[in-house]
């Protein structure tokens, strides 16, 4: 009876004969949304007066439900509005400012089941995000989403340059980045940054992605990228029940490249800590038994060059304890390396090491010097195996005073091997709703042991980290040891486009610092860092992570005392960041300001073209007089033939100066402002 009577009065109304506009403006009035129900609900957004994301569907398909689309009208619409500043325990600055103006669309459909959901959007200065709210109701208890139909049309999508990845590809997230127009992308990862022909920067992604598939997009029709959710093994996309909310789809919107990297909309998105006392999260540098495996002076499993010994780990401890690292990462320490182990998962054991490694002898030596030994978890993708071993994993390591731990997930795209509850193999994709559960189960579990987990081949991150402190770093890119063992290794621009896709979700655990880049021989352009030495040392500054790497081998450390000091000096938690210059694919540079300290560090890098940056230091405090410690590419400097070519040189400053850097091809530069007063 009651749905006759909304029938009737939605009849009375009669919205579906008008369509209804209802719109809503960021703080700055800069952005403009607007949700409108002609045909079936869409969105549209202009920047700055100009149309920017042109009309776009909204709404989603069921297996066992008429879709929300077509016949939807407006019913309601409500707005709110926030400005409040939070902290983070650890971060690219301290205090995070969330100013935003939403509005809740519910839409309606004349029909007796299945016939309402909400969408709500917030828009701030730097973009916004809207999530799908679909409450209990008639005809949807327990649901499966066959189809997500959200679109973003691009506005003159040909001539918009894009930077992107293929998304369901065996190699996960760990591409090479393409540049292409708009129009020329096919199924892509997000973050997906692209620039219009107006010079404006947009950037989709998703936030706070919890219990549901991630969203890719594949290219629709011409310029119209649609949501393509990653599927369960059987094919279905996400598997829920009302009420549920969807992730946030995201959309960063600058008029230059440097505004996408100085925004906070993905964290903003995010549920605050549900962890109340962050306290033993610990950001910090690294060294660890791991480079030596990726150039093969090393074995993961035993023999002759095992890696994780307990004299070798030892000697680690004391290198780290002598040149102030946090702790020693060991990777190879545990039963299951032997063989084939890429591809057979099932066999690693999480709590038996081999012979040569004494977990307790290790622990308390390093315990003894300051040094925390940092755990690790490969599964090879057999989460089952994992999964059921975790608890008395973390146990195992928690009783050893360990505090972070690294994951890996080393498996082809779509190769997750898991057993269903009847015993039956099946194999997932590492972004399908399945993985999405699974990650973030390993990061409560963790919890317990007060944990933090640094995943690799990891789920793309969407800001969780706000929730979860304890998901410290993850993977998710190509990184350095693609450097060692990649064919081809990553290219000179792929650190000048990281910061404005890859980054945008996230921390990066990267491993920077190599040192000796001749491992192969200088001009083996196979494998090797296609960068000069300066750049190695500017990444510490350009990729954030709360946990940083020294991912060469200590002797070469030891061999270059000198350059091997910025390593030493740079923090890897903030006060502040700013990014100062930048365009995508050619140089960035960024300052950033230690966490509860005076100093200021910045780093810049290029692309293979050299250049000079002319960068003002007006972010530095005005009353506050300071000591440049630069590390810079030399004269002749260049990365293929001279990249170990550099200045170290100091400077007194102050926010008035500017500085000239000359950055040499794949070049970069380091620089630590010491406060002198
Ligand atoms: C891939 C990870 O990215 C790498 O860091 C690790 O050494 C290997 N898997 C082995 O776990
Ligand atoms: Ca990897």
């Amino acid at each position: 009876m009651k749905t006759k009577i909304f029938a009737l009065t939605a009849l009375l109304v009669s919205p579906a004969l008008l369509a209804e506009t209802v719109s809503i403006s960021s703080p700055d009035g800069k952005i403009t949304l607007s949700v409108n129900d002609d045909k079936a609900p869409s969105y549209q957004i202009s920047f700055n007066g100009k149309k920017t994301i042109l009309p776009s569907r909204l709404g989603m398909a069921f297996k066992n439900a008429p879709a929300f689309g077509e016949g939807f009208t407006i019913s309601k619409s409500e707005t709110a509005s926030a400005n409040q500043t939070w902290q983070q325990p650890w971060g690219e600055r301290k205090h995070v400012v969330d100013n935003h103006n939403e509005l809740l669309v519910t839409f309606s459909a004349q029909r007796e089941s299945a016939n309402t959901f909400k969408v709500r959007f917030r828009v701030f200065d730097d973009g916004l995000g809207f999530r799908y709210e679909v409450p209990k109701q008639k005809g949807l208890d327990k649901v499966e989403i066959t189809n997500e139909l959200t679109e973003f049309s691009i506005e003159h999508a040909k001539k918009a340059t894009a930077w992107w990845i293929p998304a369901r590809g065996w190699n996960r997230y760990e591409y090479i980045y393409k540049t292409t127009d708009v129009e020329s992308v096919d199924r892509v990862h997000t973050p997906f940054t692209f620039k219009l022909d107006s010079g404006t920067h947009i950037s989709i992604h998703e936030a706070a992605l919890v219990d549901y598939a991630a969203m890719t997009l594949n290219q629709q029709r011409p310029g119209t990228l649609k949501a393509d959710l990653t599927p369960w093994s059987d094919g279905t996309l996400v598997k829920t029940q009302t009420n549920f909310k969807t992730p946030w789809r995201t959309i960063q919107i600058s008029k230059d490249a440097v505004g996408l990297l100085n925004s906070d909309l993905i964290l903003n998105l995010n549920e605050p800590s549900k962890i109340a006392d962050t306290s033993w999260i610990e950001p910090g540098k690294y060294v660890g038994i791991w480079w030596g495996m990726h150039v093969r002076e090393n074995t993961w499993g035993s023999g002759d060059i095992h890696g994780a010994t307990t004299s070798e780990t030892k000697r680690y401890m004391d290198f780290a304890a002598k040149y102030g690292f946090d702790g020693v990462l060991v990777e190879g320490w545990n039963i299951g390396w032997d063989g084939d182990w890429f591809h057979n998962g099932d066999l690693f054991n999480f709590t038996k090491a081999y012979d040569d490694f004494d977990i307790k002898a290790v622990t308390d030596y390093g315990l003894d010097k300051g040094v925390r030994l940092i755990g690790h978890h490969e599964t090879s993708g057999s989460v089952t195996n994992y999964r059921n071993q975790m608890t008395d994993a973390f146990a195992l390591y928690e009783k050893h005073g360990v505090r972070q731990v690294k994951t890996g997930y080393v498996a082809d795209g779509g190769n997750i091997k898991r057993i269903d509850k009847n015993g039956i193999v099946r194999k997932e994709w590492h972004d399908g709703q399945f993985m999405v559960t699974e990650y973030l189960h390993n990061i409560k579990e963790a919890a317990k042991y007060k944990i933090s987990i640094n995943t690799h081949e990891p789920i793309k991150d969407t800001g969780l980290r706000r929730t979860y402190p304890n998901w410290i770093a993850r993977e998710g890119a190509r990184g350095q040891e693609f450097n060692a063992w990649g064919t081809p290794p990553n290219p000179p621009e792929h650190t000048t486009i990281l910061p404005f896709t890859r980054m945008l979700s996230g921390p990066m655990d990267f491993t920077p610092g190599i040192f000796n880049m001749g491992f192969n021989g200088l001009g083996d352009k196979t494998n090797r860092p296609q960068t000069t030495l300066a750049k190695q040392l500017a990444l510490y500054v350009v990729l954030y992570s709360p946990i940083q790497m020294a991912a060469d081998l200590p002797r070469h450390y030891e061999a270059n005392q000198e350059a091997f000091q910025f390593i030493r000096d740079v923090p890897t938690d903030w006060q502040e960041s700013k990014a100062i210059a930048g365009e995508v694919g050619e140089y960035v540079a960024f300052a950033r300001q230690e966490r509860d300290g005076k100093d200021w560090y910045l780093g810049a890098l290029t692309d293979e073209q050299a250049r000079t940056l002319k960068l003002s230091l007006d972010f530095l405090d005005s009353k506050t007089r300071y000591q440049a410690q630069i590390y810079r590419d030399g004269k002749n400097a260049e990365w293929i033939n001279n990249p170990y070519e550099m200045i170290i040189e100091q400077k007194n400053v102050t926010a008035k100066d500017m500085l000239t850097l000359p950055l040499a091809t794949s070049g970069g530069v380091a620089i630590r402002f010491k406060a002198l007063n």
